[in-house]
């Protein structure tokens, strides 16, 4: 094998539309460095803002997009003695995060460096995690533990940890909201998930046992069902999808000392309210998550794997490129619930 299929973004907010297939040799590596066969990857709402343009963080030119990748080690470099080949690994999302706070936006895969939507990539050894021999999680489920995965389980574990018998919410039945919902009800934690759909949400209960369901369209006063729901005690850690137009009702619902993990953007605020004030009336914790350290998908992948979670991946794609960009649509269009994934090998 000495070439392979590759997919590039023209320019951040080129459109997806305009991705382009090409044909590229595979990278050779360096001592440090193994090179990973992709078998799949998943998409996120980032993948989308940066097609679209929305990203407010820096994109080369030309980039291959998607940071999420699962596969296993094709050839390991001189200098690396901890993996073999045929290993499964998959790569954390920012290669340079190895742990602490991520210090910029210049390292994570499918933005200001080339991604994952490729059939090769060499990577820096050290930013692998391996994936226990006994796991029984497919390709697209691994690979959906990269970027959600670790976002997650930072919002769950990155400051103060979660404990069995506390009550998370999460915002919408996207890729964040139901890895989140799994990872905490196998925890232990009680959970309830709001979602414009009635159909989403029976789907969050049935097949993925959220506890307590809002749809938020039809009760735009979320905060008050929660508040009535944990009988006026308010939510330990709450899923801050929306960012600057939902934050007032997290606010409001939160309990004393509870964390709102501001994660995304997906509804921003007319008009912001004053957070600070509401904040100290509220005594919470207000913490932006960026991803997360190999350390903590290193803490993921041994509980997930440990347990053999089998996670909330809705759709696979193939490695076409019809069907990438049906995947994008897909995502673009919001009627998922839970990971898209493209399949590649
Ligand atoms: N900070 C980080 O490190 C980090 C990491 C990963 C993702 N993110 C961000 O987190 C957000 C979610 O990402 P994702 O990949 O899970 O997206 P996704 O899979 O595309 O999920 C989107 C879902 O969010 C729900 N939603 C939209 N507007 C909402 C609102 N006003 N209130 C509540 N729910 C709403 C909708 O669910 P329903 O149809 O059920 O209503 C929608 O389907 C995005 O903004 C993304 O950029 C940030």
């Amino acid at each position: 094998m000495s070439e392979q299929t590759v997919y590039r973004l023209p320019s951040k907010g080129a459109g997806y539309q305009k991705l382009e297939q090409k044909t590229e040799p595979v990278p050779k590596i360096q001592a440090h460095e193994v090179l990973l066969k992709v078998h799949a990857t998943t998409l996120n709402y980032r993948d989308i803002v940066i097609a679209n343009g929305g990203y407010p963080f820096p994109v080369k030119d030309d980039v291959v997009p998607l940071s999420d990748g699962a596969g296993t080690i094709e050839q390991v470099g001189d200098a690396v003695k901890w993996l073999a080949k045929g290993d499964r690994v998959i790569a954390n999302f920012d290669l340079s995060n190895l742990y602490g706070p991520q210090q910029d936006w210049l390292n994570g895969l499918g933005g200001p460096i080339d991604g994952m939507l490729r059939q090769y990539i060499a990577v820096p050894a050290r930013s692998l995690v391996k994936i226990p021999e006994t796991t029984t999680l497919n390709w697209a489920q691994l690979a959906g533990l990269v970027c959600t995965g670790t976002t997650a389980w930072n919002a769950l574990y990155g400051n103060n940890p979660l404990k069995p018998g506390q009550t998370v919410l999460f915002q919408g039945t996207g890729g964040v909201s139901m890895t989140g919902l799994m990872l905490a009800k196998a925890a232990g934690a009680i959970t309830i998930i709001t979602s414009s759909s009635d159909e989403k949400l029976k789907m969050a209960k049935e097949q993925y046992g959220a506890d307590h369901l809002i749809n938020y369209k039809t009760n735009p006063n979320w905060a008050a069902e929660a508040n009535k729901i944990t009988e006026g005690r308010g939510v330990d850690i709450i899923f801050e999808n929306g960012g600057s137009g939902t934050i007032e009702q997290s606010v409001e619902c939160v309990a004393r000392g509870g964390i709102i993990a501001v994660i995304g953007f997906l509804s921003p605020a007319k008009e912001m309210p004053d957070v600070a004030s509401l904040v100290l009336g509220k005594g919470c914790i207000v913490r932006g998550i960026n991803v997360g350290a190999k350390q903590l998908t290193d803490d993921l992948v041994a509980f997930v794997c440990g347990k053999n979670l089998q996670m909330p991946v809705e759709k696979i794609f193939k490695f076409t490129k019809e069907d990438i960009l049906e995947a994008y649509k897909y995502l673009e269009s919001g009627s998922h619930v839970g990971k898209v994934a493209i399949q590649i090998a």
